[in-house]
């Protein structure tokens, strides 16, 4: 069966090669956060998103932010998205973390086709207290399974 390894890196988050970013990020109460996710090359002009995940793999429940191709920056409220277009990579940040910012997150790629969008699970997990003390990126590592 050499269709089930190939089908299994298909669906296990943090390895498809279209959108890829941090499996896991950190943030504190009250505190902001930043989460860079990279996309290939001919994505440039394609809208950027960061929504809450719908019931089927890697589609939206609702879109929460999303870039366009005349804004590459869009700012609403406690959330902003900036898009990178020459190193092709968007930073999400939310500011004023809350305890009901926590959760899952989709970031990624609006391909127009209805369920096709190009995207990567993120898990958001918010700590209580030390506000002040400043969030630090932890190295990327590759979620497992990935090779
Ligand atoms: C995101 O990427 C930019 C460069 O494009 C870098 O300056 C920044 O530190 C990165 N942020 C995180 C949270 O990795």
């Amino acid at each position: 069966m050499r269709l089930l390894p190939l089908l299994a890196w298909a669906l296990l988050p943090g390895c498809r090669a279209e959108v890829s970013g941090p499996t896991t990020v950190r943030g504190f109460l009250g505190g902001s956060l930043s989460v860079n996710c990279t996309y290939q090359l001919g994505d440039e002009m394609e809208p950027k998103f960061w929504c809450y995940p719908g019931k089927a793999f890697f589609t939206c429940g609702g879109d929460y932010i999303i870039t366009s191709e005349d804004k590459p920056m869009v700012r609403q409220g406690r959330l902003s998205i900036r898009d990178n277009r020459a190193l092709r990579v968007f930073t999400v940040t939310m500011d004023d973390l809350t305890e009901e910012d926590a959760g899952t997150y989709l970031c990624g790629v609006r391909t127009g086709t209805f369920q096709s969008d190009k995207s990567h699970r993120v898990k958001l997990i918010v700590s209580p207290g030390a506000a002040w003390r400043r969030w630090v990126p932890r190295p990327r590592g590759a979620a497992p399974g990935c090779v």
